[in-house]
């Protein structure tokens, strides 16, 4: 507790002073952004703090919750929560939370958007416009999602509503899961198996050790020189140096990605090549989707301060 209230310390930027979570959490305490903090002074104010507010694509490792011995409760501003120590937040008993399903639907328009992007040539089609280039030369065909086969790798909450957006497009669609999943859908032991069945690959897997570079140098050349990747989930689901390579070689058709490896750095060998679309990590970011995403964790973190069970747990937490 601070002056009487709740203490939260957020390892969002202070910058972005018009962040939907950040404009919300003083309704629930005094908050003190760690970006403003030296770790001396975060270390001293840390036996007050109660909750620690974090983001999917910010690191909440060990060494962050040994600051705040008194902690109640840990809330991820997203769905994914591979950067959270979560095994540490389960063992000292503390609540975590993320913000799963609400963003669901933004997610997987963009997956569609990118997939529309690259195939039909939007972002290229721009750029040969505002270039001048229209009257002086030839742009491209592309190629046609209709009664095409889109491979997704991973169907869970996003992956699912991939494929419905997919089944709009008459798409054919085949996935893989760990377990099978109750749908109409082919499913394939393997993301090289389902790369070599599909034309368009989309990765939906959440990120986590056992993750790592699934979408291997194989898996492209399964892909192969007329296939296309979409990659909305973590950039470390991809071997980029492999992507990099298969793109300059053609030895697939193109990608298009949200996410990177090391965000926020997208690696340059990207820049020069015609047959990638990159996104700063937006697959979330609508206004509607980061304002309920912001409400949820409100939510989560005042029943956590109520010491009452939380209503989206980080899976492995405590529950009760
Ligand atoms: C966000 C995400 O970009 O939910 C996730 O797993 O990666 C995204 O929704 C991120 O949490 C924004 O801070």
């Amino acid at each position: 507790m601070l002056n009487g209230r709740p203490c939260i310390v957020s390892l969002i930027s202070s910058r972005n002073a018009a962040h939907p979570l950040s404009v919300r959490l003083p309704e629930l305490g005094e908050v003190l952004y760690r970006d403003q903090l030296s770790d001396e002074a975060a270390a001293k104010i840390g036996p007050d703090v109660d909750v620690l507010v974090g983001a999917s694509d910010l690191k909440v490792p060990k060494s962050e919750l040994d600051l705040y011995p008194n902690l109640k409760v840990v809330a991820d501003f997203g769905v994914g929560f591979d950067g959270f120590d979560v095994k540490e937040i389960s063992r000292r008993g503390l609540r975590g939370c993320h913000t799963p399903d609400v963003l669901s639907e933004d997610t997987a328009d963009l997956g569609i958007a990118l997939l529309l992007d690259i195939t039909r040539r939007v972002s290229q089609g721009d750029a040969f416009v505002r270039r001048g280039d229209w009257p002086k030369k030839n742009f491209p065909l592309g190629r046609r999602l209709f009664g095409k086969k889109l491979g997704v790798a991973g169907l869970g909450r996003i992956g699912k509503v991939v494929a419905q957006r997919a089944e709009a497009f008459h798409m054919e669609v085949g996935y893989t899961s760990r377990t099978p999943k109750d749908v109409p859908y082919q499913r394939f032991e393997d993301m090289e198996a389902l790369a070599r069945w599909c034309d368009f690959l989309i990765v939906v897997i959440p990120g986590s050790p056992e993750t790592h570079h699934l979408v291997s140098d194989k898996v492209l050349d399964a892909l192969g020189p007329d296939g296309f990747l979409v990659n909305i989930a973590r950039g470390a689901l991809v071997d980029t140096q492999a992507l990099i390579k298969a793109l300059k070689e053609r030895r697939i058709a193109g990608a298009a990605i949200d996410v990177f490896e090391h965000e926020p750095y997208a690696e340059e060998e990207f820049f020069d090549l015609d047959n990638v679309v990159l996104m700063p990590h937006q697959g979330s970011a609508t206004v509607e989707t980061r304002a309920a995403m912001a409400e949820l964790v409100m939510e989560n973190i005042r029943k956590g301060l109520a010491d009452e069970p939380l209503v989206t747990p980080i899976p492995g937490t405590r529950k009760d």
